[in-house]
């Protein structure tokens, strides 16, 4: 599916890695070149036109990232990715307990055992025990889909309970939110952490959605100018949420380029990209069954595979050299290999530019893999 707006792609590359890192359109390219070619200044300081072209482009930007996630524009900030939203969270806020599953990624485990919270570690998303165990002050932090296998938790059910317990939510969307339609008024977390290098976008954006109902109790994770109204040598008073939260200038040519990545993803239509994904991962599947090798797979886009014959490290460098681009290792999701037989997978992940033939030359290699 339009192989041709994304530069990096070409005849002889076969990417199957976006999981780690997606591709760029071309438009989301030529945005990020717009900012330093056309009005390179400093949005939301200057009062010339250059840094007033700037802020007005930046907060385009932030509208139509939140309303492509059902969000209204005050309830998204913008950060360097999932791992600074979460951060953002654990930091600015205090919590009793936190709640997580045995595959969430190091981003939503390890802020949690540097800062000392205590942790609960269910082996999946266990429904009836957090009905049974959440109290006020709890946070359930777990990923939307995971980045080992594809599955997608139930969090609309999740963040009914939690809320019902008067606990909090926080959702890794890192691998959801440009997989397939999204809205967290659907899902009615109280927090959503995404990357947008995942989602068809620049390095170093993402954002953190926060519901309205929360904002008032999260500090910031930063102070600095540019979230500050004013200042005496001894005070200061701070813009509310999201300004408040994004003090130093901000990433202007990335977000305004995650920008462009979402129109590019409405213009497919997110329904489309799912089926798109769900068709080839079916696919994928049914053919690696007939292999000798180890499948983990329960959602569309992300294949884990175990080969029998050699590790997975070794098969991703045979692929490599075959212009195959797949990652092998513990995917940042160390805890979940610790009681298994093997220390690694080979993961494919998609993205909407994925076709049937990377799917096959994928394929192709694994078969003579397996055969040895
Ligand atoms: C599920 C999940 N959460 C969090 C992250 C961390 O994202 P980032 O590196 O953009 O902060 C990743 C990245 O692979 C991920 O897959």
């Amino acid at each position: 599916m339009n192989e041709k707006d994304f530069p990096c792609l070409n005849d002889e590359l076969v990417y199957l890695d976006s999981a780690c890192m997606s591709f760029r359109p071309q438009r989301v390219i030529e945005k990020v070149q717009d900012y330093y070619t056309d009005y390179s200044g400093c949005s939301g300081r200057s009062g010339h036109s250059i840094s007033r072209r700037a802020e007005q482009e930046l907060e385009n930007a932030r509208a139509k990232i939140a309303s492509f996630i059902g969000a209204s524009k005050s309830e998204l900030m913008f950060t360097s990715g999932t791992t600074e939203a979460i951060n953002t969270v654990a930091q600015g806020l205090d919590f009793e307990r936190v709640f997580l599953t045995e595959k969430e990624h190091n981003s939503n485990r390890a802020v949690w055992q540097e800062l000392g919270v205590e942790t609960v570690n269910m082996a999946d998303l266990d429904l009836e025990f957090l009905e049974k165990t959440l109290g006020e002050k709890d946070l359930v932090s777990v990923l939307h889909v995971s980045n080992l296998d594809g599955e997608i938790l139930d969090v609309e059910t999740l963040c009914k309970i939690s809320r019902e317990k008067q606990a909090y939510t926080l959702i890794d969307a890192a691998q959801s939110i440009s997989h397939g339609p999204f809205s967290v008024r659907e899902i009615d977390a109280d927090f959503v952490a995404f990357s947008g290098h995942k989602m068809l976008g620049p390095t170093g954006t993402g954002g953190l959605y926060v519901a309205e109902r929360v904002q008032e109790e999260l500090e910031p994770l930063k102070y600095g100018g540019g979230a500050v109204i004013d200042s005496s040598l001894s005070t200061n008073s701070r813009e509310d949420f999201p300004h408040g939260f994004e003090p130093g200038l901000k990433n202007i040519a990335g977000f305004t380029g995650l920008g462009a990545a979402v129109d590019y993803l409405e213009s497919i239509g997110m329904r489309k990209v799912l089926e798109h994904e769900e068709e080839l991962t079916v696919h994928l599947v049914s053919e690696l069954e007939s292999m000798n090798v180890k499948i983990f797979n329960k959602g569309p886009g992300i294949v884990s595979v175990v080969p029998e014959s050699m590790s997975s490290n070794e098969a991703a460098e045979i692929m490599d050299l075959k212009g195959i681009k797949v990652r092998s290792g513990q995917h940042c999701v160390h805890p979940w290999f610790k009681n298994k037989d093997f220390d690694s997978t080979l993961r494919v992940s998609l993205h909407l530019y994925n076709s049937k033939r990377d799917v096959e030359a994928f394929l192709k290699v694994m078969r003579s893999i397996s055969a040895l």
